[in-house]
């Protein structure tokens, strides 16, 4: 298994100068080896990303992708694209494009799977609900969103790619899980990937990590890093989080 992972999803967000400035002071920061750190940048900035990060220790990738590898489906970016621009992830599954996009498991295990034909890393998010939580179902919607990729795309491309366990509730909150809370469902992933035969899985935790919850939350021995959303917009909170997890 490599080591931690800390990862940016700027989601819609961001101007060309934001870009530009947040790429310069990644050139300015003194990223450690043994954290591997990727930005999902918006689509239109990928390629601003790609020439602006060259030479440094950082990874990019697309937010999402079509399951094609080409085709008639206006707005759509095929993997071998995002490759071209530059990108080496894919995130597949954010919470965010299951609910307003109504993507469905089989779809997300289809993107999982055109990721890894145009040679990307997929990075799986998987998560439940509010509701799913406090009905007690919050371990069985995840394992049906690992099953379903699973067993479409296998489980070998688990020690290249990632999972991130991101609670839909604790995402944009304000309010993480608690430590012992995430910690106890990336076991169960962990268990879980292990009992299909992926012995190397980097599980990494979403949902309002910021740079004070950080090292706590990485303290947890199932606890391979984060995927940031709001806070990594800001080059010195993301590095402060990429910090944490050194
Ligand atoms: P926030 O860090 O803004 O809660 O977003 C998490 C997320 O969805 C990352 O993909």
């Amino acid at each position: 298994m490599g080591g931690a992972i800390v990862a940016g999803n700027w989601k819609m967000h961001g101007t060309k100068q934001r870009a530009l400035r947040f790429c310069q002071a990644l050139g300015r920061a003194d990223i450690r080896a043994e954290v591997e750190v990727v930005v999902f940048p918006p689509m239109a900035y990928l390629s601003l990303f790609a020439a602006a990060t060259g030479g440094l220790a950082v990874e990019l990738g697309a937010q999402d992708l079509h399951p094609l590898p080409e085709g008639p489906r206006t707005g759509d970016i095929s993997g071998a694209m995002i490759a071209e621009l530059g990108g080496r992830w894919a995130l597949a599954g954010h919470s965010e494009r299951r609910i307003h996009h109504g993507e469905d498991d089989a779809l997300v295990a289809a993107k999982v799977g055109a990721a890894l034909a145009a040679g990307l890393k997929p990075m799986l998010c998987v998560g439940e609900t509010l509701e799913q939580r406090q009905a007690n179902q919050a371990e069985a919607v995840v394992a049906r969103q690992l099953r379903a990729v699973l067993d479409a795309v296998g489980v070998a491309w688990l020690s290249q790619g990632a999972i991130a366990y991101e609670p839909v509730w604790a995402i944009g909150a304000g309010v993480t899980a608690a430590p012992g809370q995430a910690e106890a469902m990336h076991g169960m992933i962990r268990e879980w990937a292990a009992s299909q035969g992926a012995q190397a899985v980097r599980v990494l935790y979403g949902g309002s990590v910021n740079q004070e919850n950080a090292a706590e939350l990485f303290s947890q021995p199932n606890i391979n890093g984060g995927l940031v959303g709001g806070a990594s917009l800001d080059a010195g909170s993301f590095l402060a989080i990429v910090a944490a997890a050194g």
